[in-house]
């Protein structure tokens, strides 16, 4: 049990992000009883100060693929730290950021041989429409609906889900969605020849975990390539071995003429984002001398995020963690179904490796189809987010529901996950969902949250 001194240190805290930072963000961690004060975080383990432990079954969006705080992680960037090596100097070559790129470019293979460094996921969505508007010099950016590519005005660009755009325009104009999986529409599309790029998520994340058909992608390359499309994976989630393979992209059997990476990169302690591209994608960009430096950015390359990369790279692999996330995903693929066949409101269990989705559905029972639709009209993500707190503060594990489709439970625990541990959410997860199909609690609580959230 908290403390009243450790109670008053997190009211504390709370207080001065909500004046100072973002009291809104505050308020809805309040509401949904997700606002405690983390202490230690090691592996998959996350430890309050009040002495629960959380299981960590979202990894900050498939950040944590090595675990929170790898102590190989932590040591590397120590040591850089403590040799007072070069650092943001800006006008040297920095070595370490070679290496890196040289090891990247040498696992993702194909046409990928030269990397661009940046900080987030975002700014090499941008660096890529940026990238393939020169190539080609055409304007156009192709996305699918309800991709996840970022919060700048590029990348959000690329976002068909009016929720994250709204109030923020005017964007990009020459951009156009289509849905994920139509390989009609792509053609349709192409066949206009102004599109630069088609960008899209090998395995669409917040759109509700979808995984293509196993030629879409394919076929989309080669479209692509026939009209003179550049074919843009954004992997910053689905890369750095939280699938299984390296890529995704060496799932669909595809070669991009360029990959977005960030989130795992760096293992989680420092920001770092890459985009892996071609020769002459490359060469259309660092044209000449005077264009050597047309698009870099002040942290670009930084010492601290290439060795936390390379190092972060070196668990990967030692640890074999890609096969690691294979074996452990069908696992909990095999035990989740299992588990959850008889409950009608679950409607299917999805993924790829430790990238996984459980998919919610209305229930045909009058006695439960009421209050759900009557949750549903409140608010679309009412019936997730219960389900989110209950696994939080019932159980312990920390989940989240994708950000594009409120009725998929995202699963993705850093690749360390233990059998146990996957055990322990199955249980959880059970549990929740059985409470769900009977009246009663579950409903109550609802009724609650949605008092407490319009209560202004
Ligand atoms: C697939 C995908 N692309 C791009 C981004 C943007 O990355 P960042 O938040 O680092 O800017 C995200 C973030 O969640 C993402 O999921």
């Amino acid at each position: 049990m908290a403390t009243t001194v450790q109670i008053e240190q997190v009211a504390n805290a709370s207080e001065r992000y909500a004046q100072r930072v973002n009291p809104e963000w505050v308020r809805l961690l309040d509401l949904l009883h997700m606002n405690v004060r983390y202490e230690r975080c090691v592996g998959v383990e996350l430890f309050t100060d009040d002495g629960r432990r959380i299981l960590d079954f979202l990894s900050g969006y498939c950040v944590h693929n090595v675990g929170h705080n790898h102590p190989e992680v932590v040591r590397a960037l120590q040591a850089e730290l403590e040799r007072c090596g070069p650092a943001m100097i800006q006008t040297h070559v920095a070595d370490l950021a070679g290496e890196l790129a040289e090891r990247l470019c040498a696992r993702a293979g194909g046409r990928l041989t030269k990397a661009f460094f940046c900080s987030s996921g975002s700014e090499g969505v941008e660096a890529a429409i940026k990238f393939s508007r020169a190539h080609t010099r055409r304007a156009g950016i192709l996305c699918a609906e309800h991709a996840f590519h970022g919060l700048t005005c590029g990348a959000l660009s690329l976002m068909s889900d009016k929720f994250w755009s709204e109030g923020f325009g005017p964007l990009l104009t020459d951009t156009a969605a289509i849905p994920f999986g139509d390989l009609g529409a792509l053609e349709r599309e192409l066949k206009s020849k102004r599109f630069a790029a088609f960008i899209v998520e090998p395995i669409q994340s917040e759109a509700g975990v979808c995984v293509p058909d196993r030629d879409y992608l394919r076929t989309a390359e080669s479209l692509c390539r026939r009209y003179g499309t550049l074919f843009v994976l954004d992997e910053v989630q689905t890369g750095m071995y939280r699938t299984g393979p390296f890529l995704a992209a060496h799932k669909f059997g595809v070669e991009p003429d360029m990959v977005v990476l960030a989130k795992a990169l760096s293992g989680g302690l420092v920001p770092c984002g890459a985009v892996l591209m071609s020769d002459a994608v490359c060469h259309s960009v660092y044209s000449s001398l005077p264009r050597a430096f047309v698009h870099t950015s002040t942290f670009s390359e930084n010492s601290l995020a290439m060795r936390a990369a390379l190092a972060t790279l070196d668990v990967l692999e030692n640890e074999n963690l890609g096969q690691r996330s294979v074996e452990a995903g069908k696992y909990l693929q095999a035990k989740l179904r299992e588990a959850l066949r008889e409950f009608e409101m679950v409607k299917e269990v999805r993924g790829m490796g430790l990238l996984m989705g459980i998919e919610f559905r209305e229930p045909s029972q009058l006695r439960l189809r009421i209050p759900y639709q009557a949750f549903g009209a409140v608010h679309p993500a009412m019936f997730g987010q219960i389900v989110v707190m209950r696994l939080f503060r019932d159980s312990g594990f920390l989940t989240q529901i994708c950000g594009n489709n409120f009725r998929v439970l995202k699963v993705a625990p850093p690749l360390v996950v233990t059998e146990p541990q996957l055990d322990e959410f199955v249980e959880a997860i059970r549990d929740v969902v059985a409470l769900a199909h009977s009246p009663g609690a579950f409903w109550s609580e609802a009724l609650g949250l949605a008092r407490r959230a319009f209560r202004s």
